[in-house]
């Protein structure tokens, strides 16, 4: 009698976990289907970011979308005497196409209308390290590069 108490005591636990886990394999499941995969993929690289910010910066709280649209926009002249800006080559509206120095076409950096945008980590911090140096002659912050995505995700 005793045992067969354990072994019921058993089966409901385990068939408690079946549901949480079900649960969680639905609401992910959902939540794809609203947001689309890549939202997904965005969500991943921001977390990444964060984590940078994290063990860069104890005191870091989280990233702002004004300060990332201010990153952005701020224009400086460069160590090559040049006016320079994100907007240079990305054009000031983000769900715009813009243009690098030698007229290549660039895609949008807005994810609402460019869903290959902030999905590939490797990609993403290439990028930063290579524009962040032709823009600000040094590497952009992790708190720079969070902002900055927060924005580009923020417009709808
Ligand atoms: C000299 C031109 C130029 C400037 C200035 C520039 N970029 Fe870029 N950026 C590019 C090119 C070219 C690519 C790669 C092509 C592409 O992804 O469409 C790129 C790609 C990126 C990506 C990759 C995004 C992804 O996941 O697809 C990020 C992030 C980025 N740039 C951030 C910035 C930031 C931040 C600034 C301002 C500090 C900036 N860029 C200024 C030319 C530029």
């Amino acid at each position: 009698m005793k045992m067969k108490n354990m072994k019921m005591k058993n089966m409901k636990m385990k068939n408690k976990k079946m549901k949480k886990n079900k649960f969680a394999l639905i609401s992910l499941t959902l939540t794809s289907f609203f947001l689309g995969p890549w939202a997904l993929a965005n969500e991943a690289i921001l977390k990444g970011l964060e984590k940078e910010a994290r063990s860069a910066d104890a005191k870091f709280v989280q990233f702002n979308i004004t300060a990332g649209e201010k990153f952005f926009r701020s224009e400086r002249i460069n160590s090559s005497g040049e006016k320079v800006s994100c907007m240079t080559c990305h054009s000031p509206d983000p769900k715009k196409t813009g243009m690098t120095r030698a007229n290549k076409v660039i895609e949008p950096m807005a994810p609402a209308v460019n869903a290959e945008r902030f999905t590939d980590m490797v990609k993403v911090q290439k990028w930063f390290k290579r524009n962040c140096n032709d823009v600000l002659d040094r590497a952009c912050t992790a708190q720079e590069k969070g902002n900055f995505v927060k924005y580009m995700m923020s417009i709808k």
